[in-house]
Parts: structure tokens; C-alpha cells; sequence
């Protein structure tokens, strides 16, 4: 069975594209990923293209756009999992020999879709009580405070650690340097959370081209990054009230990852993870298994998941920084890892990092702990 490696990485700015649509900025994405794999875009025998708001067949519309209509096609939607679960099934067609060369797309124009806070399916008890997705995150980073004693100023220096880094990255969201006072002062939204402690409403497509080995040898060998593992899962049903500061989703998934790449969390270099809230990125850094329960707070005050520290988190910027275009974010979280681990990441480069870990989580329905987890393992 062949490997896959990414070989062409491409992604839109991220931010409000009142100009565009999600099929201007896919198509973008798509463009500049075959650019960057410098092969001929008639190499490519399928694609696959993750949204969630966009509506029916929203990838067809993508390849019509660059020229590429009538390549098998598969639309996927799975919440902020959609990018990642498109770039999987691309990935298991490759390695099952079907594809050579295929290309995955995740393409959001969010800021058509929803003006303020997210809002939960109707059909789900926390929309039922008015519920929106920044007070679901609120009452998580309360109970979080209270089993484990993080301060308000200790979860503020992750939007903090996120922003800056996205400061230094020219395709993010928000390009502007924060301090803990920011963070403090900004208007509140759901306690404790307040603004900078939210992701945006972002509009932003990225795009990875993917090979067997027989391609890669073929038509990009030198710049090409190993897709380790690439993995899913659905949460199972809650039968009793579960913690809200553990996440059993995120941890069986990157244990599947962890087997499926050969490596231990200990051997991960750093990581691109879902922080759609600042509390968000405790519990994924804590649920993979990166840093032990209740440990990461302080662990990032000690400056540890800083760009120069041991285990760097979210250099991109994250969703917090970079931005949050639903369907584009998982292929994103992809693209910065390739470029990290080709050492093209420029001003926000990890010295000699090997191993690079994407996390994803989204979604929810009624009874069901979230709604689809992916983990990506990408090795140079
Ligand atoms: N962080 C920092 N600043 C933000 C921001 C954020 N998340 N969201 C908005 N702003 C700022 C911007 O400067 C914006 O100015 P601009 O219009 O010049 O860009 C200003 O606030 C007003 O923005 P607006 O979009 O009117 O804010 P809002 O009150 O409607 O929305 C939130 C703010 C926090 C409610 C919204 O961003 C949100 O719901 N975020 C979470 C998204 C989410 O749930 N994603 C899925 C998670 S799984």
C-alpha cells in the first residue's frame, strides 16, 4: 500500500471577503495549491471539497471555476471537521491505490451566513434553552476554573500566544499584537469569555494536493510531506451527564492517529489544534494527550507553547488569530504544518520541527458528545 504525501499546499487570505464567494475563494485556494506543487493541474483525477453553509454542491462549483469540471467529486460536511474529513477520504483513495494525484478543498464564506454568535441546530437541547456556541465554551471554562484553578489572566494569554503569532502570519484574520489587558478589557460576550477570547467570523478557503509515492517520485519528490495518519471519529452517546472539561472524543481519536503514525504524543513537535474559544485550547492541548489534565494553563505561562518553546501551539495563530472560515479551517490547520515542516513557515518558523499534529472538533446533536473529531499527523 502506498504512502501519501502532500505535495502542493494553497489557502486564501482569511477574513471578511464581502467581494467573493466560497467558490471564488476555493477556487483560489485550489490554484495556488497546484502552483505551489508546480505540476500540471490535468494531473488531477478527483477532488474532494468540505463545507458546511455553503449549500448543495458547492465543489462542482469550485473545479467549474479553474477549468477542472467533470472530475469525480465528492462534497463532504462534518462540521469544523469538514476540511480534515475531505483531505482523509482523499487520502484513503490514494492509498487504496484508486488516485495518484487529488486534491482536497475546504472553502467557507461564513460572513454571508451568520451575523454575531453561532447558534447550535434547533434541534439541540442547548439551542432549545438559547444557547449559543460562545456560552456553551463559557460554562466549560467556568467548571475548568473550578476543578483546576486557572485564573481569568492565565486563559487570557492563550488568545494572547494566538494573536501574536497570527501578527506574524500574513494570510491570518487579525494582524495585530494583544496584551492580557486586551484580552481583559475587550467587551464581554458570554462570562468568563469575552471577545478576544472568540474566534471570528471568517471567510477563507485553503487547498492540499495529494500523492501516492509513484507521483511524488514522479513529479515532486523534494518538498513533498509525509500525511502520517489521518483520522476520524463521531462522538458516542451520552448515556450520563459527561465531564465538560475532558473530551473522550479528542483522546480516542488521537490515539487512532498516535497508532496509525507510529509516534507517541511525546514525539509530536507541534501542533495546530481547534481553538474556536481560548478554553477550547485547553482541553484539546489536555484531550490529545500533549500536556496532562489541569497542567497546561500554567505550562503556557511558563512560555511553553510559544513559537521558540517545547511544544508550540497553534504558530498559525490559530482559529483564534487566523481566523475560522468553518470548512477551510481543517485544511488550513494543514497547510501551515506543511509549510512548517518544509521550513517556508518564515518569521514563525519552529527550528527543525519534524513531526506536526492537526486537530479538529466540531459539531453536536442531541444526545451525542460532538459530532466528528479528526487528528492529522504530517512527518518530514
Ligand atoms: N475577536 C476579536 N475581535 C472581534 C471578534 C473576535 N472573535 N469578532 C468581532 N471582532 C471585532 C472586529 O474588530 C469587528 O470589527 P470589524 O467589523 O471592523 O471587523 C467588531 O468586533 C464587530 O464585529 P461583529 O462581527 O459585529 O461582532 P459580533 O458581536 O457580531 O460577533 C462574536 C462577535 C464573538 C459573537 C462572534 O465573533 C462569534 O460568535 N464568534 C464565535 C464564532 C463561532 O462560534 N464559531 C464556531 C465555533 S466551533
Amino acid at each position: 500500500m502506498t504512502d501519501v504525501h502532500v505535495v502542493g499546499v494553497g489557502m486564501t487570505r482569511f477574513g471578511k471577503h464581502p467581494d467573493a464567494d466560497s467558490t471564488d475563494l476555493g477556487a483560489q485556494a485550489l490554484l495556488e495549491a497546484v502552483a505551489d506543487a508546480g505540476i500540471d493541474p490535468r494531473l488531477i483525477e478527483a477532488a474532494y471539497c468540505g463545507h458546511v453553509f455553503q449549500g448543495m454542491v458547492t465543489g462542482q462549483r469550485v473545479l467549474a471555476q479553474v477549468g477542472l469540471a467533470g472530475l469525480p467529486l465528492t462534497n463532504v460536511e462534518n462540521a469544523c471537521s469538514s476540511g480534515a474529513t475531505a483531505i482523509r477520504e482523499a487520502s484513503f483513495a490514494v492509498r487504496a491505490g484508486e488516485y495518484d494525484v487529488v486534491v482536497a478543498v475546504g472553502t467557507e464564506h461564513l460572513t454571508s451566513q451568520f451575523r454575531g454568535a453561532l447558534t447550535p441546530d434547533p434541534s439541540d437541547p442547548e439551542a432549545a434553552v438559547g444557547a449559543t456556541m460562545p456560552s456553551v465554551y463559557a460554562m466549560r471554562a467556568r467548571r475548568y476554573m473550578h476543578e483546576f484553578g486557572m485564573t481569568r489572566e492565565q486563559l487570557a494569554l492563550i488568545p494572547v500566544k494566538n494573536k501574536n503569532n497570527a501578527a506574524l502570519n500574513p494570510l491570518a484574520h487579525f494582524r495585530t499584537r494583544i496584551t492580557v489587558e486586551d484580552v481583559l478589557e475587550s467587551r464581554p460576550v458570554a462570562d468568563p469569555l469575552r471577545l478576544h477570547d472568540c474566534s471570528p467570523v471568517t471567510d477563507g478557503a485553503a487547498a492540499v494536493i495529494l500523492m501516492s509515492d509513484k507521483a511524488k517520485k514522479r513529479f515532486c519528490d523534494t518538498r513533498a510531506v509525509r500525511l502520517a495518519a489521518s483520522t476520524l471519529r463521531s462522538g458516542s452517546v451520552d448515556v450520563e451527564p459527561t465531564s465538560m472539561t475532558f473530551e473522550p472524543l479528542t483522546r480516542l481519536t488521537a490515539q487512532d492517529a498516535y497508532e496509525r503514525a507510529g509516534i507517541g504524543p511525546e514525539d509530536v513537535d507541534f501542533c495546530e489544534v481547534h481553538d474556536c474559544f481560548s478554553i477550547a485550547e485547553v482541553l484539546r492541548v489536555e484531550g490529545l494527550g500533549l500536556f496532562g489534565q489541569g497542567e497546561y494553563p500554567a505550562a503556557v505561562q511558563r512560555g511553553e507553547a510559544d513559537l521558540g518553546g517545547r511544544l508550540p501551539v497553534n504558530p498559525s495563530g490559530g482559529l483564534l488569530g487566523k481566523g475560522h472560515p468553518l470548512g477551510g479551517t481543517g485544511v488550513a490547520q494543514v497547510v501551515e504544518l506543511v509549510r512548517q515542516l518544509r521550513g517556508e513557515a518564515g518569521n514563525r518558523q519552529i527550528e527543525g520541527a519534524k513531526v506536526g499534529l492537526a486537530h479538529c472538533r466540531g459539531g453536536k446533536a442531541v444526545g451525542i458528545e460532538g459530532a466528528a473529531c479528526t487528528v492529522q499527523v504530517l512527518t518530514r
